[in-house]
């Protein structure tokens, strides 16, 4: 299972840091939607389900949390911990986001607008429908 995360470029000078994203050139894909979490709760778990047709790059742009990926054979952990990564996440992938710092702001960028039926968010139908497709 391939992880692909993004060391942006950075634009730093005397003054402090700044990353531009631009769509199709940082970002594999246009941008329809951008979110973001805060305030995160110490011991939450967000995230648990998967996206039919849905691309999204998450940046931790304050703090750290960690996320784990899991395509339905294989899982893994990636930390975010740099306003300058980013972590893309393709459809068919189940994700869950935790070990949020007090101080995390976890934005994401998707390739489609909020519509519920993209949600897979039982685990079992997920794993049944990657194996169909
Ligand atoms: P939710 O799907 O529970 O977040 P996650 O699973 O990633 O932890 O979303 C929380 C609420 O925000 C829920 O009421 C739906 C709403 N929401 C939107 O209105 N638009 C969006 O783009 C997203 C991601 C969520």
């Amino acid at each position: 299972m391939q992880i692909i995360k993004y060391a942006f470029q950075q634009h730093g000078d005397d003054r402090g840091m700044l990353v531009a994203l631009e769509e199709f050139d940082d970002i594999p894909f246009e941008i329809k939607r951008v979110y973001y979490m805060y305030d995160t709760k110490g011991g939450v778990h967000r995230g648990f389900h998967a996206h039919k047709n849905l691309e999204q790059i998450l940046i931790c742009i304050h703090g750290s949390c960690d996320v784990l990926l899991d395509n339905g054979k294989q899982k893994k952990i990636v930390s975010l911990e740099k306003p300058y990564e980013g972590l893309y996440v393709p459809n068919n992938m189940w994700r869950e986001m935790y070990n949020f710092s007090s101080d995390a702001v976890l934005m994401v960028l998707a390739s489609e607008h909020y519509v519920e039926a993209d949600y897979i968010r039982d685990y079992d139908e997920f794993l049944k429908f990657v194996k169909e497709t």
